[in-house]
């Protein structure tokens, strides 16, 4: 049993509904682009007997409303408001993909409210300008076709080749989620995405303890991405989840929780 809620922070414009299950120490989830909180799903179940686990939805993106400017800073003020609210101290920031790029933000920003940090399928680097054209591109097409095109035009990289072949519903699942992604959530979280800066010069100094966890057959953000981020990172672990790709914590969830259960433990948590 989940319990769903929002919250404002003064005005509607920066309202952000959250969901959590379990109580204990609080593990926040952070989901990528273009996705909302359900994709956390299976980590609020298979985590809340160990953690409090909280899975927002970005502004912009589920049921919290769009709203400028579109920054991670601001997608960070947000998870940082989200714990002013709920009295949380400090948390496990987890983040995959972009939820990984908002955690890095939230680091830089927030040091002192991160107990340890869960970095899935993500990446260190800022954005070529080759990824930035390509960025653009989906920003047309969202304007132009919507939701659905975009989703058209990202399911494949978004989920491992052993998933496409041999689970039809989390092709589904993931179309049927980025389907549902508002046009202006979309745009902005590109726009943010373009504009985030490179976080490669801070993993060395990263002071707490962090899993990285990623898909043996991710495609958008590839295993060599993770392996660089764990050399870096001195308290790091990396776990790579086999026969899974960008979603890794969807298309294997047993062995993500098992991995994350593995990491909350050696935490204390
Ligand atoms: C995501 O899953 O959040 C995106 O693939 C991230 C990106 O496009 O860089």
């Amino acid at each position: 049993m989940t319990d769903q809620k929002r919250f404002s922070s003064g005005s509607s414009a920066r309202s952000v509904f959250y969901e959590e299950a379990g109580k204990g120490f609080p593990l926040i989830l952070i989901h990528g682009f273009p996705h909302n909180r359900s994709l956390w799903a299976d980590q609020l179940f298979g985590l809340c007997d160990r953690c409090r686990v909280i899975a927002p939805d970005l502004r912009g993106f589920g049921e919290s409303p769009p709203a400028p400017p579109w920054s991670m800073e601001s997608f960070a003020g947000d998870i940082a408001a989200l714990m002013e609210r709920l009295e949380i101290e400090k948390a496990i920031i987890g983040g995959l993909s972009m939820g990984g790029y908002v955690a890095f933000e939230f680091l830089r920003r927030y040091g002192d409210r991160v107990h340890s940090l869960i970095l899935a399928d993500t990446r260190a680097g800022a954005d070529s300008d080759e990824t930035k054209a390509k960025r653009r591109e989906l920003q047309r097409i969202a304007q132009t076709g919507g939701a659905q095109a975009v989703a058209d035009a990202q399911i494949v990289g978004m989920i491992g080749a052993t998933t496409r072949e041999t689970r039809p519903d989390i092709v589904q699942r993931m179309h049927a989620m980025m389907s549902s992604a508002p046009v202006e959530g979309i745009v902005g979280a590109l726009e943010a995405m373009m504009n985030r800066p490179d976080s490669t010069r801070m993993l060395s100094e990263i002071n707490v303890p962090v899993l990285i966890a990623v898909g043996e057959e991710d495609a958008l953000t590839p295993v060599k991405e993770s392996r660089a981020m764990h050399e870096a990172i001195p308290h790091s672990t990396l776990a790579i989840i086999p026969k899974a790709g960008h979603v890794s914590n969807i298309e294997d969830h047993l062995e993500f929780n098992s991995v994350a259960r593995n990491f909350l433990a050696s935490v204390g948590h």
